[in-house]
């Protein structure tokens, strides 16, 4: 039993023994006791007032020696304040405890079996046309995170992906390659083949803009008003006209376009497969719309001949949601086309055949969340047991402070580009540090590595992922404050210890002897341990990794707190000194899976 568990039991007994009262196991509060107070727990002793007939002050009297007399192996002592009833738990059971956690690897997590539910979760989601930038980061980060999350509290977990790999985008790149690409390639150019393809795309915008002003002036010249002539260039400007020709040859199967667009993408998965590796995410199964818009559309028509959805005079097909307070909606242009909509009804059909889906988690930003609001409607309409209580998981904007790395278009932040100046930063923060403990070349690298990316990843996973954030590299990569790299020297710091303890010849025990008398600080420093599973449980339910990062962070810091009043290997009595590196041998465990949820590897030295 648990501590929290005998407690319940024993307040039990007492207002049974005392007051004649059944109480049931949830009729007993605890809570843990507030800061300003002595204790550990804390009673709530209001439920038993009235079958006591005395004071809340009484009750907590009464229930408060019944504890230290019959349950004295947990309960050292007590006090009163009003109706609540502060426990001072013993040495023993916290010590116990930590043997508990140190015996568990996989401390706080729910085990997964093959009768788990399964959660798919869907993230990243690129179009091929450009690199990744600082929104995909985002996604990235909160999708994965979510996903171990989600595994963590015993869920089986299939992380996807959709990729826009068709579409008017792609084909402005590939149009822009043929005409003023002389044949390039990743290995003649010496690119990564997403930004190779990023930089058409580019070049197309360019070259287009250019036509469409041209065009604008000429048709204002010939008497049109300015706004009109804009519109009208928009259409008509040679170059998107080129590029809808392509699309069409495209759908048609022109062997031609299509062996340039497989070409063109596969440049662009190598590249996203690099900033995936360095970023650490990675799925399990990945989807592409190219295969997926075509379900889609026969999905539709299926829902059209049931009477779900309706055809419009033009032959358009459209969804009437005005009945759910919303809007019609379009789902095959009267081209017989389809539209984004209609690719992720497609995308659903096949991820259903794919996996016995329990739930179906969507990462994807808050502009989509109309988008995800309809999809939910038609899916459920569709018949997909898991459409209506599908979760979009969305999240808000996130930017760099003006004037820091603005990319080679110079408006989105590049992914790798921000990966990479971070680890230049830590490596750059780490050279006089490095210098004095000698660490090898290699090694420093390494840790600059962790200690950049967990800068990044803590930074953005601790801020709630509804809100627009600023990413500040500077305030992320500071050793002092709530950052990943503080969280990383704590644990690098304790690892010395532990290390030095080694060297030493010292054993630690995994159970510590209880026969010490230890501190309140290492009784709270337990207790914030075992809290960790309850912070796992918490995350898993609100969907939030910036509770992971919380609860690191607050362990971390009493770990410091800790650290700073008492000493480890200098202490003299034997067995205290075992339990306190027991102690921070778990403090370092439990950070390191908390830490790992969030993707955030720790450096053993730094
Ligand atoms: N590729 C899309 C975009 O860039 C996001 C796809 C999100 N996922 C989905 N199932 N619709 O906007």
């Amino acid at each position: 039993m648990t501590i929290e568990e005998r407690l319940i039991a024993g307040v039990q007994e007492a207002v049974k023994a005392l007051y004649g009262l059944e109480a049931t196991a949830q009729q007993v509060q605890l809570q843990k006791t507030r800061d300003e107070f002595e204790g550990h727990l804390t009673v709530v002793v209001f439920p038993f007032v009235k079958a006591a007939r005395k004071s809340p002050e009484m009750v907590g009297e009464e229930i408060g020696k019944y504890l230290v007399e019959h349950v004295s192996d947990v309960v050292a002592r007590y006090n009163v304040v009003k109706g609540f009833l502060n426990l001072v738990i013993s040495d023993a059971p916290w010590i116990a405890l930590l043997g508990k956690v140190n015996a568990d690897e996989k401390f706080g997590f729910v085990p997964v079996t093959e009768k788990s539910p399964l959660v798919m979760i869907e993230y990243s989601s690129p179009n091929t046309n450009k690199p990744l930038h600082l929104g995909h980061v985002r996604n990235n980060l909160l999708g994965s995170a979510l996903a171990r999350i989600v595994e963590a509290n015993g869920n089986r977990v299939v992380k996807t992906n959709i990729v826009n790999d068709r579409g008017i985008h792609i084909c402005k790149s590939m149009l822009a390659w043929l005409k003023w690409g002389n044949g390039e390639t990743p290995e003649s150019s010496g690119k990564k083949g997403d930004h190779l393809i990023g930089d058409y795309y580019v070049a197309f915008d360019k070259h287009y803009r250019a036509e469409c002003d041209t065009l604008a002036a000429q048709y204002v010249a010939e008497g049109m008003d300015a706004e009109a002539a804009k519109e009208k260039a928009k259409q008509e400007a040679p170059l998107i006209k080129e590029a809808h020709e392509m699309l069409v040859k495209w759908e048609q199967g022109d062997p031609e376009v299509r062996a340039l667009w497989k070409k063109m993408n596969e440049w662009v998965y190598a590249g996203f497969d690099e900033t995936y590796k360095m970023m650490g995410v990675s799925f399990d199964k990945i989807y592409y719309e190219s295969d997926t818009y075509l379900e889609g559309k026969e999905k539709v028509m299926e829902g059209l001949e049931k009477g779900l959805f309706y055809r419009r005079e033009d032959g358009s097909v459209w969804a009437d949601l005005t009945a759910e307070g919303l809007d019609e909606k379009l789902l095959l242009r009267n081209d017989g086309t389809s539209v984004y909509m209609t690719q992720d009804i497609g995308t659903a059909k096949l991820r259903f055949q794919d996996f016995p889906i329990d739930k179906m988690i969507y990462v994807v930003g808050n502009e989509q969340n109309y988008h995800f609001q309809v999809l939910s409607i038609l899916l459920d309409k569709l018949g997909f047991k898991w459409g209506k209580d599908l979760v979009h998981f969305s999240y808000g904007m996130v930017e760099l402070p003006n004037g820091k790395m603005k990319s080679r278009e110079g408006t989105v932040v590049d992914a790798d580009d921000l990966m990479d100046a971070m680890i230049a930063d830590a490596y750059e923060a780490s050279k006089e540090r490095v210098k004095q403990t000698e660490m090898p070349e290699e090694e420093a690298r390494e840790v600059a590595r962790k200690v950049g990316l967990g800068a990044l990843k803590y930074f953005i996973l601790k801020v709630d992922a509804r809100k627009n954030m600023l990413f500040n590299p500077e305030e992320s990569i500071d050793f002092n404050g709530n950052t990943g790299p503080f969280i990383q020297y704590t644990y690098a710091r304790i690892a010395s210890i532990l290390r030095k303890a080694k060297e030493q010849g010292i054993e630690i025990p995994e159970q510590p002897s209880s026969d010490i008398s230890i501190s309140t600080k290492e009784t709270e420093l337990i207790q914030k341990l075992n809290q960790f599973g309850a912070a796992v449980r918490q995350a898993g339910t609100d969907y939030s990794p910036s509770g992971i990062c919380n609860y690191c962070y607050e362990l971390t810091k009493e770990f410091n707190q800790f650290y700073h009043d008492f000493t480890i290997l200098g202490e003299q009595d034997e067995a205290l000194k075992q339990f306190r590196l027991s102690l921070a041998k778990a403090v370092a465990k439990v950070v390191s899976l908390g830490m790992g949820l969030l993707g955030i590897e720790m450096p053993e030295r730094m």
